[in-house]
């Protein structure tokens, strides 16, 4: 039997799979565009590896899901049994179908009785590839399945470096960057959400790829429970990644006739750094995946930090009025305003507004938001039950447990079972309800709650079909409510993927509203989501979370990049903080439009203490670029910034903005374009080769340098 290839290209890549022997396929080529004339089977004989000795007499071959009824005794792509049998499947291709973008595979195992559908297609402009598989049982009993990975790509052997990103409760997206080890990486998340701790996202590169040099593969998976990520040194030699939803003991039964299909991992690649390869997410995220505000993204307040849980009507109402004088344009109420609510102990559940603080529901403040030139936005976690609210003292067979066993609170709550039909009717109506009580057109849906103990009635695992259900019920309220804007947040930033972002349009990166940590976490989180999803908020002077103080230029700096709000009562602020504060905020209302289809990524100084991060507008007539010092500078002078991605021919003047300029009592520390007169006019190859002189800056202070195109 021969070997079939199939090919798929975009202007600027191949990727050929090939299927030797009517096997599974497998990925033989993906890489800068190969001739249209290239020959796939001389290609196919030219990269044939070797067998190694002392092992099988066939190659390992990390195909779309490794097999180990081929042979492949590295980390399997799937794990099935019928009873106590392990199948060792060895699934055929039957036919390859040409579709408009991809290529739709059909196997089968007949030994087995499994049919199996890859799918694979290339988005055009971005060049992000898609993958998923569908795994149908044919059989006439029962099938167990352990695991089915979305995917599984043989890597080359030259990328040797690993970036991923970890963190934790106010320090989410914290950049890992490590070399790939002998042995494997494992990455998971068995917390029901897609964690602070595993971002469903990876790079391998080349050793010392910086933002604009060096291959880097990049794959998400869009999925907002359990997931798996590995990256595997192979016995016989060679790396593989496989992107994978982690299914619990028993999760996933297939009766008969029955078909899962595992969530979307899509796949990105750069032949020229990091930055190219940021900007190739973001156009996808922009394009395919994230639904589109239907106005401009509004400046903010949220009232969390202002009050937290101490509120009633007539203080938020006063709370708005500040807001408006300050040019913010939505009002998000957050916790507190349901009955029960004054502390974290009680009410999640309910969904009815506290009587005694807001006695004629929320339609007054909506109304009053309205009068004063505001959107109404709410906090809401329809997945959170407290112990002690009349839900669960209603429906405690509702939520996530395992029968007859105690399971530790989270934050005094549990998780409603959103796969049950029962559950999801309820919220449907509770918040349906409140949708229509008061002009609400923006929720931050927020889940506080890692799940544990997380089975469904019968006792069988359910976070799968938790977060099936959660998808299910945002689809409905989207339809339903055509204009409302949904933010995702996760005791901060927990659940941010590509599967919740295709129902939401702003992240609430963190609970960390502290400057310096939020440039860290959005300079790493740019690597895989463009920068106007990434909430970020104008806290009080000194965090909340870390306790450092920041001034404000620094605090309104770093919001630039995001999408804004304040994270304070104004009343708290200095005139001078009220001054600088309604200027950035009309500065950054004059920018957005451009800056939401802006190339917005990293950008490398020498000295990693200097942060900088560019936004080039998508014609290249304007850019910003900010510099944070988010530490003591390694040196003395700062070596000067080089700024890629401008027009290369084009020439731009390149100044300071007062607004962020170096503190004139520094005198001598400023350079370049920030000594009085110093204003320069350089083509974009020159301001990227050459760069322009930095200002030496103090810790926790920050400059922003405006590019125009002259010519
Ligand atoms: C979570 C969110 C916060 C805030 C609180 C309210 O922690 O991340 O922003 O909304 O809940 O309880």
């Amino acid at each position: 039997m021969s070997t079939t290839y199939h090919r798929l290209d975009d202007g600027d890549q191949t990727q050929v799979w090939m299927s030797v022997e009517a096997g599974m396929p497998q990925l033989l080529y993906w890489g800068d565009s190969l001739p249209a004339d290239c020959d796939m089977s001389t290609l196919g004989r030219a990269l044939q590896a070797a067998v190694p000795h002392g092992g099988l007499d066939v190659a390992e071959s990390v195909s779309w899901l490794p097999e180990p009824g081929r042979g492949f005794t590295d980390e399997p792509g799937l794990a099935l049994r019928r009873g106590a049998h392990h199948l060792y499947t060895r699934f055929s291709l039957e036919s390859a179908q040409a579709t408009d973008q991809g290529w739709t595979f059909h196997l089968r195992d007949p030994g087995a009785a499994l049919s199996l559908e890859l799918h694979i297609e290339l988005h055009a402009g971005s060049g992000v590839l898609s993958a998923h598989c569908r795994l149908t049982n044919d059989g006439c009993d029962a099938l167990g399945v352990d695991a089915l990975a979305s995917l599984a790509l043989p890597l080359p052997t030259r990328l040797r470096e690993r970036l991923s990103l970890t963190g934790r409760w106010a320090a989410e997206f914290q950049a890992a960057r490590e070399p790939v080890g002998r042995a494997a990486w494992v990455q998971e998340s068995r917390v029901g959400r897609t964690s602070h701790h595993a971002y469903p996202g990876l790079v391998l590169m080349e050793a010392g790829t910086h933002a604009t040099q060096g291959e880097a593969w990049s794959l998400q998976l869009a999925w907002s429970g359990n997931h798996r990520l590995i990256v595997q040194a192979l016995r016989g030699g060679g790396l593989q990644m496989q992107a994978a939803e982690l299914l619990l003991p028993g999760e996933v039964t297939l009766e008969p006739g029955e078909c899962l299909k595992s969530p979307t991992v899509h796949l990105c690649r750069s032949p020229a750094g990091l930055r190219a390869l940021s900007l190739r997410w973001h156009r996808f995220l922009r394009e395919r995946v994230v639904p589109k505000p239907r106005g401009p993204r509004l400046v903010q307040l949220n009232s969390w930090e202002a009050a937290y849980f101490d509120h009633d009507c007539l203080r938020m109402q006063a709370l708005a009025h500040r807001a408006a004088g300050l040019g913010v344009e939505r009002f998000v109420l957050d916790d507190g305003w349901f009955a029960g609510r004054r502390d974290d102990r009680a009410g999640l559940g309910d969904w009815e507004p506290c009587p005694e603080r807001y006695p004629q529901g929320l339609a007054p403040l909506g109304a009053r938001c309205q009068a004063l030139g505001l959107q109404f936005g709410l906090w809401v976690e329809p997945e959170g039950v407290s112990r002690d609210s009349a839900l669960y003292r209603d429906h405690p067979d509702w939520i996530l447990s395992v029968p007859g066993l105690e399971q530790p609170l989270g934050r005094h709550q549990y998780v409603l079972n959103l796969g049950l039909g029962d559950a999801r009717d309820y919220l449907w109506r509770k918040l349906s309800e409140l949708l229509r009580s008061a002009p609400i057109q923006f929720l931050k849906w927020d889940m506080n709650r890692d799940m544990t103990h997380a089975a469904g009635p019968g006792g069988a695992s359910a976070v799968r079909q938790h977060v099936l259900g959660l998808y299910r019920l945002m689809d409905d309220l989207r339809q339903a409510f055509p204009s409302l804007e949904i933010e995702t947040c996760a005791s901060g930033g927990a659940r941010a993927d590509l599967g919740i972002l295709q129902r939401t349009s702003r992240i609430w990166v963190s609970d960390c509203n502290d400057p310096l940590e939020r440039q860290r976490m959005h300079r790493a989180a740019l690597t895989f989501l463009p920068a106007e999803l990434m909430g970020v908020h104008i806290g009080a002077a000194r965090s909340h979370t870390t306790g450092r103080y920041a001034d404000i230029g620094l605090r309104t700096l770093a919001s630039l990049f995001g999408h804004p709000g304040i994270e304070a009562d104004p009343i708290t602020f200095s005139e001078a903080e009220v001054r600088h504060l309604r200027e950035a905020i009309s500065f950054y209302k004059a920018e957005r439009t451009w800056l939401a289809e802006a190339e917005v990524a990293a950008i490398d100084h020498e000295d990693p203490a200097l942060l900088a991060t560019s936004a080039v507008a998508a014609d290249g007539r304007r850019a910003l670029v900010t510099v944070v010092a988010a530490d003591r500078a390694a040196h003395a002078v700062p070596g000067p910034l080089r700024v890629p991605g401008l027009v290369a021919a084009g020439h731009y003047r390149v100044s300071p903005h007062p607004l962020w300029a170096p503190d004139p009592r520094h005198g001598k520390c400023a350079a370049g374009p920030f000594l009085p007169g110093g204003v320069v006019t350089l083509a974009g190859q020159t301001l990227h080769r050459a760069g322009v002189a930095l200002p030496i800056l103090h810790p926790g202070t920050g400059i922003l340098l405006v590019l125009d195109r002259v010519r």
